[in-house]
């Protein structure tokens, strides 16, 4: 099941490349690129989908490669973080603070430190 990895995969890029891409917007185009903008919108409406779709095959690979049982392993760690931080992107859509916005990149930051390990050393905590 390597193809079901490598969708994971890309919809983790696809996730961590949103706050990239507002950033550019923001210092680079200074919001000037009138279709940037307007990906950036679809982008946004797009992204709680993808986080969602993200741990549901994230949750259907690990059960898989685990044969059948789900033990703590550095993918449920990362599938732990990316939970967290849905809950926090849902929390923040309906506050709309910055703090939230800020913290929700931050645990962002630890899902990619989490796939990094997951990738590099699988067996970590066995
Ligand atoms: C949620 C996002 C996840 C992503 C993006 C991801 C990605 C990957 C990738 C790229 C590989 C290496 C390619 C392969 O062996 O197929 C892999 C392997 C693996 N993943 Fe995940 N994974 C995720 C979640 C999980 C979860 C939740 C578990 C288990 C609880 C898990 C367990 C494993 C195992 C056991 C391997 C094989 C390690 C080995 O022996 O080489 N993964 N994963
Ligand atoms: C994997 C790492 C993730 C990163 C780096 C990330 C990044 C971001 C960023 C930069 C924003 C916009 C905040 C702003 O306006 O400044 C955002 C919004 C949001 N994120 Fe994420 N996110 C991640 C994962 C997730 C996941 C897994 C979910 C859901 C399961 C999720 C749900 C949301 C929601 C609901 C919003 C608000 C969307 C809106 O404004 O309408 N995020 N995220």
């Amino acid at each position: 099941m390597k193809y079901l990895s490598w969708f994971n995969v890309i919809l983790l890029i696809y996730l961590l490349s949103f706050p990239l891409a507002l950033e550019l917007n923001k210092r680079v185009f200074r919001g000037k690129k009138k279709k940037f903008n307007k990906a950036l919108k679809m982008g946004r409406k797009v992204h709680p989908y993808v986080g969602i779709t993200l741990i549901v095959t994230g949750l259907i690979h690990g059960y898989n490669k685990l044969g059948g049982t789900l033990s703590f392993h550095t993918g449920s760690l990362l599938l732990l973080i990316l939970i967290i931080n849905g809950f926090i992107g849902f929390y923040y859509k309906k506050k709309r603070n910055k703090k939230l916005a800020t913290t929700h990149r931050i645990v962002g930051m630890a899902v990619a430190a989490a796939f990094l390990l997951h990738y590099i050393n699988p067996w970590f905590f066995q």
